[in-house]
């Protein structure tokens, strides 16, 4: 009876201490959606002035882009991917994407050139994952004629300093194994990990999956492992 009534007592501990954790993650999360500009602790980022590409760089929430912004990223994304999705188990759905790119807990990285016209963005959350606290990129496209000269790493360097600044344990994303470009240009040149709960690492669909989920820690989740179980893919709301 003794044993057993304290046995009850270290497990309601446990959850306690479990759902403070949670709470704390969250709290994290709403923060950093609070923000207004999270971009602006970090001006020098806010140009870019290399390889023949000047463009400016503005940090908003969806609700603050413009239509034509918007339109126009969803256009770069299909011209980028359609074909990639196409090639994937999850084939290309026009309403799915323009859903998810006008969620409200979208946040946007716009590149402009001189005449206020984009020419690359990152769609970004922050968000919880396996719970944690996590940046997830949801979107890189460039322009074409923008590529290979050292803007997309410049937009992921500034998705990290992001994920430090607002204490999130890692920047995510998800990356076609065939699209080689993207893949080489996250894991070789930016070294991200593949991360342990891509379905590659879970053993989930071993080698049928297409896709693999990378990540890169933040000092905030060096030398940690996700809590996973029940809360991944969990949320604040
Ligand atoms: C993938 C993408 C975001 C990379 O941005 P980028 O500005 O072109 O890349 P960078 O110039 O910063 O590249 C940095 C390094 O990454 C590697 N890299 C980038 N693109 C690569 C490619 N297509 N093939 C092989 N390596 C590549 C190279 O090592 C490169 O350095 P180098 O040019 O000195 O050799 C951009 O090409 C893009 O928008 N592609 C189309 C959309 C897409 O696939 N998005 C990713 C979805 S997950």
């Amino acid at each position: 009876m003794g044993r057993k009534s304290s046995k009850a007592k270290e497990k309601k501990q446990k959850r306690q201490e479990e759902r403070a954790a949670m709470d704390a993650v969250c709290a994290k999360v709403e923060a950093a959606n609070k923000l207004g500009d999270p971009l602006q602790a970090f001006p020098v980022f806010k140009k870019y002035d290399r390889n023949g590409i000047n463009v400016s760089i503005e940090c908003k929430k969806v609700s603050g882009l413009d239509p034509a912004t918007l339109d126009w990223a969803y256009e770069l994304t299909k011209t980028n991917m359609q074909t990639l999705y196409e090639q994937s188990e999850w084939g290309w759905k026009d309403r799915e994407k323009r859903d998810e790119m006008t969620d409200d807990r979208a946040w946007y990285l716009v590149a402009r050139e001189e005449s206020s016209v984009p020419v690359a963005f990152i769609h970004f959350r922050f968000d919880v994952e396996c719970g944690d606290e996590v940046l997830y990129c949801y979107e890189a496209q460039l322009e074409s004629k923008v590529r290979r000269k050292g803007l997309g790493k410049f937009l992921i360097q500034i998705l990290q300093l992001m994920a430090n600044s607002t204490q999130m344990k890692k920047v995510m994303l998800t990356v076609f194994k065939h699209n080689h470009g993207a893949y080489q240009f996250f894991r070789e040149a930016l070294q991200f990990e593949i991360d342990e709960s891509s379905p590659s690492m879970t053993g989930c669909c071993g080698d049928e999956c297409t896709y693999e989920i990378l990540s890169r820690r933040t000092k905030y989740g060096e030398g940690q492992h996700s809590h996973g179980g029940s809360h991944c893919g969990g949320c604040c709301h």
